[in-house]
């Protein structure tokens, strides 16, 4: 079914929680240098909002381009970055945001990502968070291709 598709090319990308939930977000919307935003993609025709799969849940950043590592900015669109919000130890949702640290923390259990370097930095989870390329639209961020790896928990 639509709403449990994997991420499209083309898809909005849309509040996931909160008052704006539903509703496509647009770069200017995101504040420099964090906290990041919850999202799922939706088709932009049919306004499916592809929730129906934890797995597509995503997190939104706006990062100095600058302080990006060329890895990770070759992802981004003015310094934003999507990433697969799914937990690479257990799959919870990377909820948590320390902003003196600049680091993303999995609630579960205590796991830290680097979103500028795309690293773990503390804690169990095996893998960095998977990226999702994105791209600037009329409507807001859009999908621009497949994650850059597999998205939760991977056996061995
Ligand atoms: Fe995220 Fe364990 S599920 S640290």
């Amino acid at each position: 079914s639509p709403e449990k598709l994997p991420p499209q090319v083309g898809d909005l990308l849309v509040y996931a929680t909160g008052h704006q939930e539903g509703a496509p977000i647009t770069p200017a919307q995101l504040p420099l240098g964090g906290p990041f935003v919850l999202a799922y993609p939706m088709d932009p025709k049919t306004k499916v909002v592809r929730s129906g799969d934890p797995k597509n849940t995503l997190l939104v950043i706006r990062l100095d381009p600058a302080g990006l590592a060329p890895e990770v900015a070759k992802y981004a669109v003015g310094g934003v970055l999507v990433y697969s919000a799914v937990c690479t130890h257990l799959g919870c949702i990377v909820s948590l945001w320390h902003p003196a640290q600049g680091v993303a923390q999995c609630p579960c259990h205590g796991g830290e990502y680097n979103l500028a370097q795309d690293k773990v930095v503390s804690g169990p989870p095996p893998r960095p968070l998977p990226l999702l390329p994105v791209r600037a639209g009329q409507g807001g961020l859009e999908v621009a291709g497949p994650f850059n790896g597999p998205v939760g928990v991977q056996a061995g």
